[in-house]
């Protein structure tokens, strides 16, 4: 399998990606709340790294908007490592840049929908969730990869 693919394959509701990144940092991933798809074939494709901020305007403990090919993402840096999630909360697509952060857990600024960045999943409904994006920091800069559906 060559290196910089992602593999999805699908059974029921159970959706997955496996990122297989030769000497990389980066975050696995899953999109919980995505449909159903119809099969269970494994599609493979070359990621697409979108620049998106610099690495020294995301700090510890800190969120940021940014909008790769116009979709709202937000980037927040935890102990470290960064995760990057649907901006768009997943109750009434509040924005989540203007919540807080609060260890490896954002709020919602609306009706305070507790979101695991690590997942994306909804704290008190796991079924529910944020899209969630790989996520690479490579000379400096911040990329991450939009999911299929948003590339169409
Ligand atoms: S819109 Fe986010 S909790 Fe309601």
């Amino acid at each position: 399998m060559p290196s910089g693919c992602i593999i999805e394959a699908s059974q029921g509701k159970a959706n997955a990606i496996l990122l297989v990144i030769t000497g990389q940092h980066m975050n696995l991933t899953h999109e919980p709340g995505s449909p159903e798809k119809a099969d269970a074939t494994p599609i493979i494709r070359a990621l697409k790294w979108i620049y998106v901020l610099d690495d020294s305007d995301l700090p510890d403990g800190h969120m940021a908007p940014v909008y790769p090919l116009g979709v709202n993402v937000i980037l927040v840096r935890v102990d470290g490592a960064v995760y990057a999630v649907s901006g768009r909360c997943a109750h009434m697509a509040c924005p989540l840049s203007a919540g807080r952060l609060e260890g490896f857990m954002i709020v919602c600024p609306c009706h305070d929908w507790r979101f695991d960045v690590r997942t994306g999943r909804f704290l008190d409904a796991p079924e529910i969730g944020l899209t969630v994006y790989p996520t690479k920091i490579e000379a400096g800069k911040l990329f991450v990869v939009l999911r299929g559906k948003e590339m169409a």
